[in-house]
Parts: C-alpha cells; structure tokens; sequence
C-alpha cells in the first residue's frame, strides 16, 4: 500500500505509530499469557501492563479511578452495555441526529420493544446541538442523555461541557461518545460534568482495532449486563459488581491492550493538541481547495473552529459511491463514502436521498502534497462530469 494515499482516517487511522507496532509484537511475544488470573511472574507483569494502560488512560480523559477505566471490543461493544445497563423500562433517554448506529441502534431495539422513549435532538445549520434544545427536551422520566463528542459525518464538536453542566442540574446520567475524540482532543470527565465516557481504540488513540472502552464515573447506577469468568471469587455464583469487573467478563484482549497503551503514549508524547493543530491545517487546506471548485458542496465547513479534521462533500451530478470508486481506481485515494453509519445526520442534511457524502478524515500522517493530491482529483472528477478538461 505503499503509494496509497489515506484518508479514512475516520473509520480507522492507519498506519499506527512504528512503536505500536513494535511493542505490540514484543509484549505478546514475551508476555502473551492470560492477565490477572495467575500469579506466575509473566501473569503478574501482563496484569501489570494492563492496569498500567488503565491508570494512563483514566489519567489521560481526566478520571479519578483507573478500576473505572473498562475495556471491551470497541465503543460499539461498550455504547451496547451503557445502554443495556443504565435504562430501565418505562425511561426517556435523549440523543441527537448526529449519532452513528452504534448509538442509535441499541436505543431503537429497546424502543420498539416498548421499554424507552426517545426524543432526537436536531443539529443547527452548521452541525452544533443547542445545550438549550437539550435541556427542553429533559422529562421527568429521563434517565439517560447520550450523544457524541463530535460528529463522524461533519466534524462538529459539541458542547459537551455545557450539556453536562444542564445533566448534572437535572440528575440525568450523560454518555458521551469520544470514538472520534479520545486521543483527538483534551477531554477532562470531571470538567466536562460527563458520567460515563465512551472510547474505541483504533481511531485517534492510535491503538489497534478490537480494542476500546469506557470511564464510568464512581456512583454512577449501572447494571452489570454480561456475566462469565474474572479470575476473582470464582466459588460466586454471580458476576462481582466492583470495577472493572462489572463491565468486563472473560479473557482480555491482551494484545489490543499493549497496542492501545504504545498508541496513548504515543499521542502523549507528541501532544493532543499539536497533533490536532496539524490535522486541522490541512484540514483547512481541503477546505479551501474544495470550496474552489464549482459543482462541490460542502457540508458544515465554514470555520476550522470547534472541528475535528473530517470533512463531508459531494460532486453535483454525482453519487458519492462513484467519486469514492474514482478516487480509489484512478488517484489510489481512500475515502470513506456513504452514510457513514450516521442515517439521521444524512436525514437532516438533505444527503439521505443521494446516499450520503464523500468523506475525506485526516490523520497524523497525512501531509500537504497528499490533500493537493485529493483536490486535484476531485477538481478532475467534477470537471470531467461537467465535460471540461483540466489542465
Ligand atoms: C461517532 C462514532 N461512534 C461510534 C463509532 C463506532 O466505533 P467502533 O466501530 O470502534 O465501535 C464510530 C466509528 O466510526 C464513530 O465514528
């Protein structure tokens, strides 16, 4: 893939830092044993390992307790738990338009089975839900905000703080899903008022895929929803209710662990925000060269301000399938193109009817040549559909 050029860094970054590679190989060579069930010397260490990653990771969002710190498959995995876990029947819960499926399709299956009511807060025209809307759209019966942190399809950053400040007034749980954030943005649970805070690892954290998690706040009412071994008090017949076991059973993803911790030291070591500042200048720079071109539009990109680097457009006359299909064949470009999991964002954005938008996402290791590289393509992509040549 040498000549690839990446740019669904959204979906997935790759590649991951050398040194995830590296130690990801080298632990589960050395230390690839079952954590925290035996007390040989390799068992101890790996164990060592993963509360080590527990603490760093519990440090890094801003949590109080690295047992809160769980892991699971992804933040699907744990979205489905948060879920599951927290409403009871007869709960409203709020969420907006923005989310991805991971967030709004275990709220419809718990909605039509007639257990939740779910009120879906609208975006403004430029992608930001109102902490107000929010906050009207509170009942008595509401149990459970939950939304993301940024937007996968346009890249808005939400004021989550705000809306967590409005939650904690009105003893609402707020989940807040980070998969486009941890690892993209300085997040703080304690400042940001959230209870239970979603990640994946594969995205911005720079981990490997299979790997992701979530903080939940100590207090916090949330049933334990999977049941099975944990190593301690084995003799019970039920699941401990104590962290993290309560949102952990089986044998850990071990070697997802190591490669989500190389990848946190990782954006430790460069700096959240100067990765960030990076991205957002070519961001910036796609931006503004795709906005040149006529027949383009794009979708909430006035301003780099409150954004991560995610970008959404379509080529007039065009389905967003085939430029994606044209910027893979003919440019070797890959862009994430569709809905992006994300049905009602489309919905609200008029983009449903034409099967959503081209969706470039940038990531550490793009650079200026490559984004002049996807502008050109898309320049030559819209030109040909007009049936003009390019210089
Ligand atoms: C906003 C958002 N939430 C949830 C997810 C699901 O993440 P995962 O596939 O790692 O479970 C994604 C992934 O694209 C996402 O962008």
């Amino acid at each position: 893939m040498s000549d690839l050029i990446y740019l669904d860094n959204a979906s997935t970054t790759y590649p991951k830092p050398a040194g995830v590679y590296a130690f990801m190989a080298e632990f589960y060579r050395s230390h690839g044993v079952s954590p925290g069930r035996s007390k040989f010397g390799a068992a101890v260490e790996a164990e060592d390992m993963v509360r080590g990653t527990r603490r760093m990771l519990a440090d890094f969002l801003g949590g109080t307790d690295p047992d809160h710190l769980t892991f699971s498959y992804n933040a699907s995995d744990s979205l489905n738990m948060v879920v599951q876990g927290v409403l009871r029947d007869g709960d409203h819960v709020v969420t907006t338009n923005l989310e991805h499926n991971s967030v709004l399709r275990p709220l419809y299956h718990l909605e039509q089975a007639g257990v939740i009511d779910v009120t879906y807060v609208p975006f403004d025209v430029d992608g930001y839900v109102d902490p107000d809307d929010v906050r009207r759209a509170l009942r008595k019966d509401t149990r459970l905000v939950i939304m993301n942190h940024a937007s996968n399809v346009i890249g808005t950053v939400q004021p989550i703080g705000e809306i967590g400040g409005i939650c904690r007034e009105a003893g609402v749980c707020f989940a807040v899903d980070a998969s486009q954030t941890a690892g993209a943005l300085p997040i703080d649970v304690e400042e940001m008022a959230v209870d239970i805070l979603v990640f994946t690892g594969h995205k911005c954290l720079l981990g490997p895929t299979g790997i992701g998690g979530s903080y939940i706040k100590p207090g916090t009412p949330i049933a334990c929803t999977r049941f099975g071994g944990t190593g301690v008090r084995s003799a019970d017949r039920f699941h401990p209710d104590e962290f993290p076991y309560r949102m952990e059973c089986g044998t850990l993803n071990i070697l997802g662990v190591a490669g989500l911790r190389a990848g946190v030291e990782y954006v430790i070591e460069q700096g959240v925000e100067n990765i960030h500042g990076r991205e957002m200048s070519l961001w910036e720079r796609a931006r503004d060269g795709l906005k040149e071109i006529e027949s383009v539009t794009l979708y909430c990109a006035d301003t780099p301000e409150n954004k991560i680097p995610v970008l959404s457009f379509n080529i007039e006359g065009l389905e967003a399938a085939d430029v994606g299909a044209m910027l893979d064949v003919d440019y070797n470009i890959a862009c994430r193109t569709g809905l992006h999991c994300a049905p009602l964002a489309h919905r609200q954005l008029g983009t449903e009817r034409i099967n959503g938008s081209v969706r470039p996402g940038i990531g550490p290791f793009n650079t200026g040549d490559e984004i002049d590289t996807l502008v050109g393509a898309v320049r030559r992509i819209a030109a040909a559909k007009r049936g003009r040549a390019v210089a």
